[in-house]
């Protein structure tokens, strides 16, 4: 369904009978539930296929109601005001209470919480009264989806309802701040990048460091190596591209007349190539190539996301 009142209505109900819906935010669209169900959450991880120790992220749609959930210090107020709604999702100690079920944070102390800024999210949340809980809408270790028909092709029928907003604006992942170390650390890059949270903040944020060795079971889940992968194999900085690759191209400079190719961004706009990363990725995907190689990616700003995604999804 399109978004309208009716859709509204529909997805308010569909999630107070423990059903599952598929969502637009800004960054990719989740597979929502209402989080203080225990049945609901179940058919989320089993959809997904998701190991059961990786919590998802709940969505709320006022600071009120995430500090009816987790402990807000004035650091974490400080930056909810500054960015939410939008794409950053904070780890907080969590407050038990059955607004959240624990099988939703997998047991930890720790809970994940972020504003979305889309609207009919919001209100959706609103008129439910409670959290809903959604990791991305793509099967787990996959690549993300970024436009309903994503999620209709990977779990089709299987989704109760899926409202279809067109593509999400930012096509990537919200960035994971860890508020509960010390130094506050990120732990997942994303669309806002550290600097621009140490300088609202004034202290020290430890960035993500993509080569630190990863346990299996990290105190983060989720974070393990291997995520975002299209079938066919991803071989990164590639110029040239094999008869046999397709090719995911970035920029200007390589004007071959290759088949299949797209290009992130011909005009080398970073912002505009992590909104069609996992959306390309996807289409590159079905020619069922040998391999899709990937041009080089400028290694700054979101393009450190664009970077780090690419590397998971071709470890
Ligand atoms: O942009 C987004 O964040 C999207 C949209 C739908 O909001 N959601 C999303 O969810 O990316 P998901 O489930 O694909 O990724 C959530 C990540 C996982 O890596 C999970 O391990 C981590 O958040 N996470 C959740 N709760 C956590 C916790 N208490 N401590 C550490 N990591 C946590
Ligand atoms: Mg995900």
């Amino acid at each position: 369904m399109n978004e309208s009142e009716d859709s509204l209505k529909k997805a308010v109900l569909f999630l107070r009978n423990e059903k599952l819906v598929a969502l637009k935010t800004e960054t990719v669209y989740g597979l929502a539930c209402e989080s203080g169900s225990s049945k609901a959450i179940k058919k989320v991880y089993n959809l997904k296929k998701r190991p059961l120790f990786n919590p998802l992220i709940i969505h709320v749609n006022s600071i009120d109601l995430a500090e009816k959930i987790s402990v807000i210090n004035d650091d974490s107020r400080k930056i909810m005001e500054e960015f939410w709604p939008g794409p950053l999702t904070l780890i907080l100690t969590r407050k038990k209470n059955n607004l959240v079920h624990k099988f939703a944070v997998s047991g930890l102390e720790t809970i994940a919480i972020r504003i979305p800024s889309s609207e009919f999210v919001l209100k959706l949340i609103s008129k439910l009264n409670k959290p809903i809980a959604a990791p991305s809408a793509n099967e787990s270790g996959y690549i993300s989806a970024t436009d309903a028909a994503h999620v209709v092709d990977s779990f089709g029928e299987k989704v109760d309802l899926i409202i279809d907003s067109g593509r999400t604006e930012y096509g990537v992942e919200s960035t994971i701040l860890d508020m509960t170390t010390n130094p506050y650390e990120i732990k997942r890059l994303g669309v806002i990048d550290y600097k621009t949270i140490i300088k609202k903040l004034g202290k020290k944020v430890k960035n993500l460091n993509f080569k630190e060795k990863r346990p299996l079971r990290p105190n983060s889940p989720g974070q393990m190596l291997k995520h975002y992968a299209p079938k066919t194999p991803l071989r990164l900085n590639i110029d040239k591209p094999n008869l046999d690759d397709a090719f995911l191209d970035f920029g200007n400079k390589n004007t071959i007349s290759h088949q299949p190719t797209l290009n992130l961004s011909k005009s080398s706009n970073l912002k505009e190539a992590a909104f069609n990363l996992f959306y390309f990725l996807r289409k590159l995907d079905k020619y069922s190539k040998k391999r899709i190689v990937v041009a080089p990616i400028p290694d700054q700003g979101i393009g450190k996301t664009i970077n780090e995604r690419l590397k998971r999804a071709a470890s």
